[in-house]
């Protein structure tokens, strides 16, 4: 099988996650990865054979070896970075969240106009799950009115870009809230206006960094979304329930299932959703099994590499376009968030 050769820009720790992920990955392979400093460089890639070590995103760029580049910066660096890589041919893979909208317009018009992908790294919509439940909304729960989303991660580390508004500008309602607004966009699927949008963040009084929101946004026709994430629940939690007219589609690992993503290795869990109807208990819900193929980011670089190959444009633009309407209902989230 043709392997799409990825360079990977930073080296910090998603990186580490995504370049085993590119290893991974049956259609994919890691020629080489660039850091500012090129010890850095050297350090990541020790363990990784076969690997260059490069300094700078120059560098990179004018390999032969390197088609396409995942970029692992923090936010505020990620549009420059992106757009050099578009304009040196390369296709680009952009970890979330970005700055605003029109960042990502700018990204993803000049892909489009050289014909390139561009995707954003969000991993969950590459696992089977996703389009399993896509598939049985209808069926299940009838057309889906409203949806609440919770994301938690314990973390505490004010030296980490989480915590510095000048890397990351909406701290944790972008690195949490993202998941949130991209399950409105895959689930909720509004077509309407945004009618409202009301976050409640909370700060840490020392960095000003967000660490814990909750809000609402709210579309044209009703369909109304929920959420509620940070760092600050000393547990991780990454529960989702849609609700439609006859009843509701349920997971506690809409983020990072528990069954095969690299955060949680061997957990015996299975990756599924459930969904109950009625005045049905508990022990009356449905699980419905949806089998991982692979780790769902390696999923995400397998899907990248064929969209690479098959050259698809309806689904690059598909892809575009959720990222799209992500940000766009983050920014709503940010204006709201008062900041
Ligand atoms: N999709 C996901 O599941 C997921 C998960 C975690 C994080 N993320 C996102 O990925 C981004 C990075 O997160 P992280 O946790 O990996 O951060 P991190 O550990 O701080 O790593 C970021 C890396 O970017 C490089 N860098 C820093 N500032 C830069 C600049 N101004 N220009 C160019 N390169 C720079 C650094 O590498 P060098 O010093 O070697 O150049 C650094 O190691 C964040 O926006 C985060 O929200 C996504």
């Amino acid at each position: 099988m043709p392997q799409l050769g990825f360079g990977i820009v930073g080296t910090g720790f998603i990186a580490g996650v995504i370049a085993d992920a590119i290893t991974r990955a049956s259609n994919a392979r890691l020629s080489a990865v660039s850091s500012r400093r090129i010890e850095n460089a050297r350090k990541f890639t020790a363990n990784r054979p076969g690997v260059e070590a490069v300094q700078g995103v120059d560098s990179l760029l004018a390999r032969a070896d390197v088609q396409a580049v995942y970029v692992a910066t923090p936010t505020v660096a990620k549009e420059e970075i992106a757009l050099q890589a578009i304009a040196a041919g390369k296709h680009v893979l952009v970890d979330k969240p970005f700055i605003d909208q029109a960042s990502v317009l700018r990204m993803t018009r000049a892909a489009a106009a050289k014909g390139l992908v561009f995707m954003d790294a969000t991993h969950f919509v590459h696992h089977p799950r996703n389009a399993a439940i896509q598939a049985a909304i209808a069926e299940k729960i009838g057309p889906p009115r409203s949806l609440h989303t919770a994301f938690y991660f314990p973390f505490s580390d004010r030296e980490n870009i989480r915590f510095d508004p000048t890397q990351e500008p909406m701290t944790a309602l972008g690195d949490m809230a993202w998941y949130s607004m991209r399950a409105v966009v895959e689930y909720l699927r509004p077509e309407g206006r945004i009618t409202k949008a009301v976050v409640a963040p909370e700060r840490d009084p020392k960095t000003n960094a967000i660490v814990r929101a909750s809000g609402l946004i709210a579309f044209d026709g009703g369909q109304v979304s929920t959420f509620d994430v940070g760092y600050t629940a000393g547990t991780v939690l990454m529960d989702l329930q849609l609700l439609g007219a006859n009843g509701v589609i349920g997971m506690d690992d809409f983020v990072l299932d528990w069954e095969s993503s690299s955060a949680f290795k061997d957990s015996g869990d299975k990756a599924g959703y459930a969904y109950r109807t009625g005045m049905g208990t508990r022990k009356d819900a449905t699980f419905v099994p949806t089998p991982p193929r692979t780790a769902q980011e390696s999923a995400m670089i397998e899907d990248f590499a064929e969209l690479t190959a098959s050259g698809d444009a309806v689904l690059r633009a598909a892809y575009a376009e959720a990222t799209l309407k992500t940000q766009g209902y983050l920014d709503a989230l940010w204006a709201a968030a008062g900041s």
